[in-house]
């Protein structure tokens, strides 16, 4: 980081290292209006600033690598204090990278690996590491909402419209058609059970087992894994680690799943977090004997998609992989729930992961049920009368 004493107690060999170091301006930065002001966020840095005409000239001509005495010729109306003050500020906050430290070498990583540009980024590296409400934190929410407005429908009928078909409700006696509508999530887990290795693998085999391969295109193009779940253009962009507390047949660690041997690999076998730590301080999921976690791999699918709507691509297959997950859960008996809220920070630590290669999508926890349901739990569920009167096939 740049130093910045200030400017009437350097000396000349600090004046000679200002000269030639250089500076460039970050890649991952947006432009928006707050009331008056034109904000400049750092996206992947997640630090905003109001932007001052000078702190503009410099960003503006900080473009590619600029020696900063060849910045002070650039701006020849700016005085060098200032230029000094305001570069240091640009370097704290992330807007300007210098030659040689580690925010460089992190901006470079980001121009080298995400390929889906700003239209992604903002949304991907913006949303990481949100504040989490508390319960208390979220009801309250959800009271004062209440007040403010009333909740948009959650469901549509078909009454306005004038020809209205009543479909049959599929049997119940077809065993998938059972297992879907008996699932449920629920994370009261019986903290002192394991499951069994094999209801583990049987879940990891239903998201993400390879069970064969396409076979097409050019040499270097395949082959494509096929699993369970489908994959925009074949490109499987999931790998599945295991937070693994108590499963019999195993010993606790980190595990990767490999889907394309059915193993488990121990990555470590230390559990130095609890699971509800590791998904942003939701202490409920804290019993559960183990938790998939879905990192994407990026690169993999921006392979075929250089367009940023790849990203929704990646996305949308984690819903696959968890669903598959949940109804396998469902079937052998086990206690489950996802979710998408997770400690993007400590999770990255944890499975050691390239913060501009891959991300921590979804994760689903597995147990099983105890008899006591947690905060997080339904209190009462109803059933939909609507559907009464239409009778089963
Ligand atoms: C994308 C997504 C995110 C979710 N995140 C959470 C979560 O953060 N914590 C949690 O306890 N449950 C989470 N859930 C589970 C929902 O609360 C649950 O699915 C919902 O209440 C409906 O209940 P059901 O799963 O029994 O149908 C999530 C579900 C989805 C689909």
């Amino acid at each position: 980081m740049w130093s910045t004493p200030s400017v009437g107690l350097r000396d000349e060999s600090w004046w000679a290292a200002w000269c030639t170091k250089r500076v460039r301006r970050s890649s991952s930065l947006v432009l928006s209006f707050s009331a008056q002001n034109l904000v400049a966020f750092n996206f992947v840095a997640k630090s905003a600033i109001v932007l001052d005409s000078l702190s503009w000239s410099v960003l503006a001509v900080s473009d590619e690598w600029v020696r900063l005495v060849d910045l002070s010729w650039l701006l020849p109306n700016v005085s060098i204090p200032s230029l000094i003050t305001n570069v240091a500020e640009l370097i704290g906050t992330g807007h300007i990278v210098m030659d040689g430290t580690g925010a460089a070498a992190n901006d470079e990583a980001y121009r080298q690996k995400w390929l889906w540009g700003a239209v992604a980024g903002l949304y991907h590296f913006g949303i990481k590491d949100p504040v989490y409400l508390d319960p208390a934190a979220t009801s309250s929410w959800i009271s004062n909402q209440i007040k403010v407005a009333p909740s948009p429908e959650l469901y549509q009928t078909n009454e306005d419209y004038e020809k209205v078909i009543q479909l049959q409700i599929p049997c119940s006696r077809d065993e998938l058609m059972a297992t879907l509508l008996r699932r449920r999530s629920y994370r009261g887990f019986d903290s002192s059970a394991a499951i069994h290795i094999d209801d583990l693998a049987a879940c990891l085999f239903a998201g993400l087992g390879i069970t064969g391969f396409i076979i097409s295109g050019p040499p270097g193009y395949g082959p494509l894994p096929l699993k369970p779940t489908p994959s925009g253009g074949g490109r499987n962009p999931y790998e599945a680690y295991v937070y693994l507390r108590k499963v019999d047949g195993i010993e606790p660690g980190i595990y990767h799943y490999s889907a394309i041997d059915h193993t488990l690999g121990l990555v470590g076998s230390e559990l130095n977090y609890r699971i509800g730590d590791l998904l942003a301080g939701q202490t409920w999921f804290n019993d559960a004997c183990a938790l998939v976690v879905l990192v994407a791999c990026f690169s993999r699918t921006m392979w075929k998609y250089p367009h940023p709507t790849g990203y929704r691509v990646v996305l949308l297959e984690a819903g696959h992989i968890a669903q598959n997950m949940l109804i396998l859960a469902e079937s052998r008996g086990l206690s489950a729930a996802p979710t998408c809220a997770v400690r993007d920070d400590l999770c990255s630590k944890v499975l050691n992961l390239d913060p501009y290669l891959q991300g921590v999508v979804y994760t689903v926890a597995l147990g099983v049920r105890g008899s006591t349901p947690t905060i997080a739990d339904p209190v009462i569920i109803e059933p939909n009368t609507r559907l009464g009167e239409v009778k089963s096939k």
